[in-house]
């Protein structure tokens, strides 16, 4: 049996993709535990977990360092990189928007956008997006705690995910508009499925077996 290397996110879809990877008969659990290492070895299954960033986990990937990764569908569109997206793994749910300042959003109508600042983590979105839209746009990259930028006037609005709303709600912004729908994905690196065809063919089928069978909650 080849030996695997698997790519897991840290953050909210740790724990669901430790959980995948134990219904394919890896065990990855001291992930859960131990937030400081960032390697898990599983000798019995002939593989080993990294825990990288979500914005990471396509670079790991498209360069062998990785077999095989979870991604969010939100950075696999941002980044756009050389890698499979075999599986939509459900978990992971949440969606790329347009967030403002609920008092701006009293008396903004999106209809009549035509020049916008905003600041995103996902610039690349972003600006396509608002292209798309015939909207000339400033993009700001930031890095996280985007939910800030409205509230000292770095912009007026926002592209950031949304799950459970919470972080909007504690900043006074509400949505205005939704560019994409994300779930967490499988991805697999281009060289791998060659050298590691069955071992990885087959792990695909069970995940995808296993998952219509009982989903994978958050
Ligand atoms: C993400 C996202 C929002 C938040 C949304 O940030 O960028 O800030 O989660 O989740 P909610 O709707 O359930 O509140 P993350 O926690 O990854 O941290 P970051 O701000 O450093 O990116």
């Amino acid at each position: 049996m080849s030996q695997l290397t698997v790519a897991i996110p840290r953050g909210r879809n740790l724990r669901p993709s430790v959980e995948l990877f134990k219904r394919l008969g890896m065990d990855f659990s001291g992930a859960l535990e131990d937030n400081r290492k960032l390697i898990f070895e599983d000798p019995a299954s002939r593989s080993r977990a990294i825990i990288v960033r979500d914005t990471d986990i396509p670079v790991y990937v498209e360069n062998g360092a990785a077999d095989l990764g979870v991604s969010g569908k939100d950075q696999l569109e941002e980044q756009d990189k050389s890698i499979y997206e075999m599986l939509d793994l459900g978990f992971g749910a949440c969606r790329l928007v347009i967030a403002e300042p609920a008092s701006l959003k009293e008396h903004d109508d999106p209809r009549r956008w035509t020049h916008l600042r905003v600041a995103t983590k996902f610039t690349n979105l972003a600006t396509q997006w608002f292209r798309d839209q015939g909207i000339h746009v400033e993009v700001i990259k930031l890095y996280g705690s985007i939910e800030i930028a409205p509230l000292v006037g770095l912009c007026e609005r926002i592209v950031d995910l949304v799950s459970t709303g919470n972080t909007l709600k504690a900043n006074g912004l509400v949505e205005v508009e939704t560019i994409m729908n994300v779930t967490a994905r499988l991805v697999v690196c281009r060289g791998s499925l060659k050298t590691k065809t069955a071992r990885i063919n087959t792990l695909i089928k069970d995940a995808e077996k296993s998952i219509a069978k009982n989903p994978i909650k958050d």
